[in-house]
């Protein structure tokens, strides 16, 4: 008896086999053409990056502070994880009024953290593991105890007088804080600004010499190998030429993405037409060392975006954080509405960042109020969808922010806000007390959860370390830590998930509150369904599938019905349609 293909090939002309050969060929090329793509992809868009705020990982020397050393002891740890790239906040020399994000010297390391030496020997280690290392830049300002700015605040005819932005008499911006951005100074009888904290003096950019300066620090750590960095208020790096004021707006909230609110549009000191052009520039700096990553710290919205990634073609930045999902809602239909947006205004080549927790942002584990079953099924979904995943420390075993009173906080913001109650920051659901968000981190039961041989940490150990460390959640294989490392290990095995193609698929195919997207690369597809609810879900599934991954033994597929239990996520690899057997 003859095959189908048989009978079919059989009953064609010569023409239309001609025609089914070709095709077939073209089908071929193509998909080969996406293997070559990819394998030319640059290794940051398929990356996943692990935050560490160094004060907080690990203390090598007892004195209560996380330091270099510790970090380079951990990195074991997190290689384990299946992390591939390590972000470090910033080490450099700083008097820490904003711990580390006020540099006073680009090129030094403040000493508590350790020296040069430790830091070359941080890039030596990462890259010994085949991993990834970048640091954090903050490019728009400095310390008020930079020398540059000692220097610029001592007189108006000094030579650096012109590295900052100075004025005769204040125009009406705010800061980033909506608080006073101009601060006086009797030297020069003048004000400077600062879009930040009134001890963080924004450069003027507009000056070479300045410019020239900040590449030359960002080359001394491109000579020694640093993979990239994260970029501190990028959008803010140019203000307006001559300093027109900025709109009243009618908002009295605003949006992360938003410059209005509060009454006030920030338009003069953000998002500067010279700012695309710097992110090029300094991306042309970058790529004559290679291929280094640039992490946009932008509050922006797609559109702007993609100016600093470069409008056509990704010129400029390499990536941006997406902040919308800081304030993520655990819902299908949310994260439908964030991934379809996604595709649409940052498609591949670009790649979004997916990140839901950071050192200034309450931690995701806080807004999913302690349950774990979300949180693997949100680390289900950052670690498979399109786009790299940016975890901050501690994110893996769901540490929780750790309340504290505001009147104590070693974190300036505080401070800034004495008489807004702090009922109100509550009901927005965010903190203003950053400590809350940057404890050590909990490694086991041990003295200071493991974080330091000395219980005098430079900020409180959690109390729930006993029931959250790293050394509990390694011998339980149900744990948080356990599947977010299955998961980043089959990022890495399954190409589909870390370079594929990806297509929501439509809600009203699947139950309510079911999430699921395929992602394609070459021959392979993968599927990926998850459930938002807190109930049970059954449905039928057509086509080949088998089960790669699930969240718990009762998500599964068994005779094309697939079940997922409360916040169950199942991944499935396709078995049949596109293998050509
Ligand atoms: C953004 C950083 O993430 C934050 O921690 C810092 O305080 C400000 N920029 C100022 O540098």
């Amino acid at each position: 008896m003859r095959s189908l293909r048989e009978t079919v090939f059989c009953n064609l002309t010569i023409e239309m086999r001609i025609i089914f050969c070709a095709l077939l060929i073209v089908l071929f090329c193509s998909l080969q053409a996406q293997h070559v793509a990819e394998a030319r992809r640059p290794w940051y868009h398929n990356t996943t990056i692990y935050q560490i705020y160094p004060r907080s990982y690990y203390d090598s020397n007892g004195d209560g502070i996380g330091d270099i050393q510790g970090i380079i002891q951990k990195l074991d740890y997190i290689k384990s994880l299946g992390c591939e790239t390590v972000w470090c906040s910033p080490f450099f020399k700083s008097p820490q009024r904003d711990f580390g994000y006020d540099i006073s010297g680009y090129t030094e390391i403040a000493p508590e953290y350790g020296t040069l030496k430790d830091a070359e020997q941080l890039i030596t280690e990462a890259h010994k593991r085949g991993m990834k290392i970048v640091f954090d830049m903050v490019m728009n300002h400095t310390s008020d105890e930079h020398p540059w700015f000692k220097e610029s605040a001592s007189s108006r005819t000094n030579p650096k007088a012109d590295w900052y932005l100075w004025r005769d008499k204040p125009n009406h911006w705010r800061s980033q804080l909506r608080t006073k951005g101009w601060h006086y100074v009797k030297a020069r009888n003048q004000y400077y600004w600062a879009s930040f904290l009134p001890f963080q003096p924004d450069l003027n950019y507009r000056n070479p010499d300045v410019k020239k300066a900040m590449f030359d620090a960002v080359k001394f750590w491109l000579a020694k190998g640093v993979d990239g960095f994260r970029l501190d208020m990028f959008n803010s790096i140019y203000k307006d030429s001559v300093f027109r004021n900025d709109a009243a707006s009618r908002k009295v909230v605003s949006e992360h993405y938003d410059t209005k609110g509060f009454k006030h549009s920030i338009t003069g000191s953000v998002n500067q037409p010279e700012s695309f052009d710097f992110a090029k520039e300094l991306r042309s700096v970058c790529d004559s060392f290679g291929e280094r990553m640039l992490l946009g710290e932008v509050y922006g919205n797609h559109p702007m975006v993609r100016r600093f990634l470069g409008k056509d073609r990704n010129d400029g930045l390499t990536l941006v954080f997406n902040f919308e999902m800081l304030r993520f809602k655990m819902r299908a239909k949310y994260f439908h509405h964030i991934i379809n947006d996604l595709e649409r205004d940052i498609p591949r080549p670009y790649a979004p960042v997916y990140v839901f927790s950071n050192h200034d942002r309450r931690r995701s584990m806080k807004r999913l109020h302690g349950d774990m079953a979300k949180a693997k099924l949100l680390h289900m979904l950052q670690l498979t969808v399109r786009g790299v995943p940016c975890m901050y420390y501690g994110e893996e075993i769901g540490m929780q922010d750790y309340r504290m009173p505001y009147s104590k906080s070693l974190d300036p913001i505080p401070h800034q806000y004495k008489n807004v109650p702090r009922f109100l920051v509550d009901l927005a659901g965010e903190t203003m007390n950053r400590d809350e968000v940057r404890t050590p981190m909990q490694w086991d039961t041990g003295t200071a959860a493991g974080f330091s041989k000395t219980e005098k940490t430079w900020l409180p150990v959690h109390t729930n370390f006993r029931q959250v460390n790293v050394e509990k959640e390694e011998r339980d294989t149900n744990s948080l830590l356990c599947t977010v490392r299955a998961l980043l290990n089959l990022r890495k095995t399954v190409p589909p998930l870390s370079m594929g193609t990806m297509s929501l698929l439509q809600s009203k195919f699947f139950p309510k509150g079911v999430l699921a997207y395929k992602r394609l690369y070459g021959k392979e597809a993968v599927l990926v369904i998850m459930n938002f609810t807190k109930d049970k879900k059954e449905f039928d599934l057509s086509g080949n599938w088998e089960r790669l991954f699930g969240i718990n033994s009762l998500d599964g597929l068994d005779k094309g019905k697939v079940s997922l239990g409360s916040y169950g996520g199942i991944i499935l690899r396709d078995t049949g349609a596109l293998n050509f057997k």
